[in-house]
């Protein structure tokens, strides 16, 4: 007898709806899936076997034929063994009820007939309710992140057994509603009043906190560039809602939910230096987000960046510059999000002493253009913000009073971001970063005064384009830091302020 069960699969983030199309028929008993499954659909088969008949139903002896439609895409992940002991079991007239057709069905099956988490829920729930699914059938553990999505009805299941039962309508499951949208966050416990001093590095990260925009910070040892970055956290702007779903998907994908609510926090990724190219962008053998895609909507900070490999932080260009990442595949090309604040530091050469008044550099030129030549001009370009970072005073060191909270800079720094989010209503767009060039001046109108201190110092510094870009939309951040409608000099002054750095290192203009 023929029967069809539904259920999904992922391609990158986007969910596909899947036929499960089975058909059993006489002859020697065999099971033999088609239509473009990977190793872990194939291996389902003793799955779905044993969970069949350890939940004390028949597994018939016959040749059972699944097709997995559509046939062009391929299928991976071990979520569809639920649909395929479900599809066999409809056609082994075990179950017999036409209202099976109204479930989207994912789930992963023990020996025992007992149903495992599964990843990539929250997408394949979004995907369902895309295509007009109303019901879903999901793993108890994953009953909280299907239920983010308010408007679907979930119904959580532990044991092959309850789920006959209940398509059967012998046994009945509520709905499941969640109460608490958001996973519980740890406080932060670094806060920027342990840090002395440095005020200008502060000012540059609470504008980029505030307008998510990309930072460099050069400076000698110990002069709290690490120390700076690790409180950064403490003062990144709320998520929105929208933005909580795009990094919860991910996450879902990745396996790395917690408790399988949203995201309640931006993500903050610090990838060691001997990462890989493939551990930074995504891949492997079954495909996973990489580093920039678990940063989406967070923070992605890459400390001591010229020990990172010269061809890993030349793969970042892509990313960075689209806020998406490709990723090549034999039978797909996946495609994930990679919007994040970039965040780098490191010291002006080898020895760390380079342009500081307190110490003696004993580099040779040779060894400081080498090795600041590991950070290329396109990736300079693509940094917003660059910061020349000062050794700490020892009067401010050794000062007792407490430096500003993060509380007092997030105050800001969530004021300006709301700002933004009223400016950018229904565009898609979260932050002053994230602008696209072509609605640059709609959203950034420049003064006469403005446009002439930004020509002179376009031609004095010899600006790229996609400096200039960036310049009027840090300017435009802080305006919104100072309250102002109007992008003024002093706003534009600081940041072209922030991108002169590069000229005393690197020998630019
Ligand atoms: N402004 C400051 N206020 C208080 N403590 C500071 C400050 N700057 C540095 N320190 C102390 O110095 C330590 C080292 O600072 P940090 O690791 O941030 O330096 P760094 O700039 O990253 O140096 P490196 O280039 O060697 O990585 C910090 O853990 C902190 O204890
Ligand atoms: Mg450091």
């Amino acid at each position: 007898m023929f029967s069809r069960v539904k259920t999904c699969s992922l391609v990158g983030l986007d969910g596909n709806i899947i036929d499960i199309e089975t058909d059993i028929s006489r002859g020697l008993p065999q099971l033999n899936i088609v239509g473009l499954p990977d190793a872990a659909i194939k291996e389902a088969k003793e799955r779905v076997r044993a969970a069949i008949k350890n939940s004390g139903y028949e597994f018939p002896l016959s040749r059972i034929t699944i097709n997995l439609a559509p046939a062009n895409i391929k299928k991976d992940g071990s979520h569809m063994d639920l649909g395929l002991s479900i599809g066999i079991l409809r056609s082994n007239s075990v179950i017999n009820n036409e209202t099976v057709d109204d479930y989207l069905i994912l789930g992963e099956l023990s020996l025992d007939g007992t149903i495992n988490s599964v990843d990539g829920v929250l997408p394949m729930t979004i995907c369902a309710r895309e295509s007009r699914f109303q019901k879903i059938i999901v793993p108890y553990e994953n009953r909280d992140e299907a239920a983010v999505i308010g408007d679907m009805e979930v119904y959580p299941v532990n044991s092959l057994m309850k789920v006959v039962d209940f398509l059967n309508g012998d046994k009945d499951i509520e709905p499941y509603i969640i109460r608490e949208l958001y996973s519980e966050s740890e406080e932060d416990t670094l806060d920027f009043s342990d840090m002395k001093g440095q005020d200008q590095l502060k000012r540059a990260l609470e504008i980029a906190a505030a307008g998510s925009h990309n930072v460099l910070m050069v400076g000698p040892p110990g002069s709290g560039k690490t120390m700076a970055s690790k409180r950064l956290p403490s003062i990144l702007p709320k998520l929105t809602f929208e933005e909580a779903i795009e990094v919860t998907k991910i996450y879902s994908v990745a396996g790395m939910l917690k408790d399988n609510k949203l995201v309640s926090k931006r993500p903050f990724r610090s990838p060691h230096h001997t990462a890989s190219g493939t551990a930074i962008i995504g891949g492997g053998r079954i495909p996973k987000p990489g580093e920039v895609s678990l940063a989406h909507n967070g923070v992605l900070f890459l400390d001591e960046l010229p020990e990172f490999q010269k061809s890993t932080l030349e793969v970042l260009r892509q990313p960075m510059e689209d806020g998406v990442v490709h990723i090549s595949r034999v039978n797909a090309s996946l495609t994930y999000p990679s919007r994040f604040l970039f965040v780098a530091s490191m010291n002006p050469c080898p020895c760390g002493y380079y342009g500081d008044p307190t110490h003696e550099c004993n580099c040779t030129p040779n060894s400081i253009s080498k090795y600041l030549g590991k950070v290329s001009n396109p990736m300079l370009d693509r940094i917003d913000i660059h910061i020349e970072v000062k050794p700490v005073k020892y009067e401010e060191l050794s000062d007792n009073k407490k430096a500003e909270s993060s509380k007092e800079i997030s105050i800001r720094v969530n004021r300006a971001r709301e700002m933004q989010l009223e400016r950018f209503k229904d565009l898609n767009i979260y932050s002053n970063s994230q602008i696209p060039d072509k609605l640059l001046n709609s959203f950034c109108k420049l003064s006469k005064p403005c446009k002439e201190l930004l020509e002179l110092s376009f031609k004095k510094h010899k600006f790229s384009g996609r400096t200039y870009n960036k310049i009027i939309k840090v300017a435009r951040t802080i305006a919104d830091l100072d309250d102002s409608v109007d992008i003024e000099e002093r706003h534009l002054l600081e940041a072209i302020r922030y991108r002169v750095l590069d000229t005393n290192y690197w020998g630019k203009s």
